[in-house]
């Protein structure tokens, strides 16, 4: 890992090492892939403001998030298939979300389960729920996510129904792969990742395998999302989860002013502006244009949270400067995942830690909670 100098090298590895079918499930955003590009360009459009001649010796990013402390302001996104990537995906982010001091989130859709993390790891992590029609099940879920204890569940509101991703459907990716002709002559190119994922704990999703109908081996993973994710989920809902989860409840895919209002007087305790990393609304802007009204809106009422399209400290210090508490990491921890394991991911967010720190410092500012839009050149909105 020694030669990996930035988050595209990770992504060069992984591309190497990971079947195709799980590689492009990663990298693809919905459609057209409009959002996915729109995310990174708009990213990349706001400029920070190189400053001199301030002390900036002796600085920190430790920070806060939902009132506990972090030792940057990052944590891993929730992402499904984790233990697809490289065996055990799962434990091992999660083991280096731990060491590096940031909070893991455990996808409903993992690979590993809810507790074969919690033994895993020694603080708490965060889970992240898909509500099903099965509504026993999701009360079920919540409570295992509790007896794990789990900090703060993260609710995604953005995928009640699946926005197409057409490689997906090329690839006829299955969890786990089928011995077909072109799948084996693929794997048998990626040996160590064979050999991590046939000595993994598990092979489908453990949080669901055994309780939910058709898990075992997921034939089209599209199909069974279609026939059993809840497209009648509300903000009433929101409620009934309230009742079930005494915890923090994080509300993830918050794209629109009036939304994040909805989210602060529904009690949640933060929430995610998201598009789900460009992979539903095809055609729905950036998160990052979207961030500053959203962050000026609900701001201190509620911790705003954000990702999409984070490659670097230099991203998550352009979140910070429009309003954002803290940024999630998907594709960028995923690579590290991928390329290395364990290893890889805590490189990756080693990486974005170190570029941060850099970057805070060229922008002359010494502390997280120093940082807002006096570092950029100019806001979204062409103001300073
Ligand atoms: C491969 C992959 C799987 C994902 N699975 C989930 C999931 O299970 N639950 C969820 O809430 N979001 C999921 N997401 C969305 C991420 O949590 C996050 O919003 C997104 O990755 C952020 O964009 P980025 O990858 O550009 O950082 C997934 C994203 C990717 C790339």
């Amino acid at each position: 890992m020694k030669t990996v100098t930035c988050i595209e090298d990770l992504r060069a590895i992984a591309r190497r090492k990971v079947p195709k079918m799980f590689i492009d499930y990663a990298e693809a955003g919905s459609y057209a892939e409009e959002t996915l590009r729109a995310n990174r360009a708009d990213l990349a459009a706001v400029k920070l403001r190189q400053r001199v001649f301030v002390d900036v010796d002796k600085r920190s990013l430790a920070t806060t998030i939902l009132g506990e402390p972090v030792a940057m302001p990052l944590a891993l996104a929730p992402i499904g298939l984790c233990g697809m990537q490289h065996g055990d995906g799962e434990i091992l982010a999660a083991r280096a979300a731990e060491a590096m001091g940031i909070p893991f989130t455990l996808s409903t859709m993992s690979i590993c389960s809810i507790e074969d993390v919690a033994a895993a790891v020694t603080k708490p992590f965060w889970f992240q729920v898909y509500v099903i029609r099965d509504r026993g099940f999701i009360r079920e879920l919540i409570q295992r996510a509790i007896a794990a204890k789990c900090s703060a569940l993260v609710l995604t509101a953005d995928l009640q129904i699946l926005g197409q991703r057409h490689n997906d459907i090329r690839n006829g990716m299955t969890v786990p792969p089928q011995w077909k002709l072109r799948n084996i002559l693929d794997i048998a190119t990626k040996p160590n990742w064979a050999w991590s994922v046939w000595n993994g704990k598990r092979k489908t999703f453990g949080n669901l395998a055994g309780h939910v109908k058709g898990m075992e081996n997921v034939n089209s993973l599209a199909q069974w999302t279609a026939s059993q994710f809840d497209p009648s989920l509300n903000w009433k809902d929101i409620e009934w989860i309230r009742s079930i989860w005494p915890g923090k409840l994080i509300l993830k895919g918050i794209m629109d002013v009036e939304d994040a209002r909805a989210a602060v007087t529904s009690g949640a305790h933060a929430l995610v502006v998201s598009n789900h990393g460009g992979r539903q609304l095809d055609g729905a802007p950036s998160s990052i244009s979207a961030l500053p009204r959203i962050a000026d809106a609900v701001g201190s009422d509620i911790e705003v949270l954000f990702d999409g399209g984070v490659r670097s400290g230099q991203d998550v210090l352009r979140a910070l400067a429009l309003g954002a508490r803290a940024c999630m990491i998907g594709r960028s921890y995923v690579y590290g995942l991928g390329a290395g394991g364990e290893a890889g991911v805590r490189r990756a967010i080693e990486i974005i830690g170190k570029e941060l720190d850099v970057s805070m410092a060229l922008t002359g500012v010494k502390a997280i909670d120093e940082v807002g839009r006096q570092i950029l050149v100019e806001d979204r909105s062409g103001n300073r």
